[in-house]
């Protein structure tokens, strides 16, 4: 497997094709992380609008500390899960008291905050902070068991772990913001659950499962 050319055309695909979104315009960490918590369980084009809302509304780390419970559940209102949106309030809160409303940027501080898992610590940390850190949902498991052929269960809690150490190997460590987020956005534009649209895939080349003919047989996934 050749990596560094991975890498490159995974990259490059990624600066041509992304999509415009409005956590995309900075590195801002505080962003990134609002989106992260919103996409979790909610899609892209439901989220642009509350995204904007939620932004214009409170603005830094800052304004949601200071902001009421009840003004934050209904900035959320309509998205669900609103679990989410008080780990958040009470997250930066903390971060607000105890880091002076600067996201942390170092594993052990992000993780500690709560609402905040392997998921959400790795994307802020690849993303904002451009630090080598892998970030493994649905869609990177799919992209990834594809085309290294992986054949674990991408239902078990297990294979989170496996894909987190493929990935610290992978990624690239010049931009691993471009990475990890091109192997999202592949995901979700290219590498889709049924049928991918491998010919036009810019990483085709490199993946075993489309040399084989076996795209549609992976992931493997038994339950959830
Ligand atoms: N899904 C999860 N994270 C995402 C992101 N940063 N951009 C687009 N879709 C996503």
């Amino acid at each position: 497997f050749h990596t560094a050319a991975f890498q490159k055309d995974l990259i490059h695909w990624f600066k041509a094709e992304q999509r415009i979104l409005p956590w995309r315009k900075d590195q801002d960490p505080y962003k990134v992380w609002v989106s992260e918590i919103m996409l979790q369980q909610t899609k892209v084009d439901t989220v642009i609008p509350y995204f904007n809302h939620f932004m214009e509304q409170f603005p830094t780390p800052q304004a949601l500390a200071d902001a009421e419970e009840q003004k934050v559940l209904k900035a959320w209102e309509g998205l669900g899960y609103y679990s989410r949106a008080r780990n958040l309030h009470s997250a930066v809160k903390e971060v607000v008291e105890h880091y002076d409303g600067i996201v942390p940027d170092n594993e052990k501080e992000l993780g500690a905050l709560k609402g905040v898992g392997p998921y959400t610590r790795g994307a802020i940390l690849s993303i904002a902070y451009d630090t080598p850190s892998p970030a493994v949902d649905g869609n990177v498991m799919r992209v990834l068991s594809r085309v290294l052929m992986i054949e674990e269960d991408i239902g078990k809690p297990a294979a989170r772990k496996i894909f987190e150490a493929v990935i610290r190997e992978l990624i690239s460590k010049e931009d691993p913001s471009s990475f990890n987020q091109g192997l999202m956005e592949l995901g979700a534009l290219v590498c889709t659950p049924k049928s991918p649209s491998c010919l036009l895939c810019p990483v085709q080349e490199h993946c075993r499962a489309f040399e084989e003919g076996k795209e549609q047989e992976l992931p493997i996934k038994t339950s959830n």
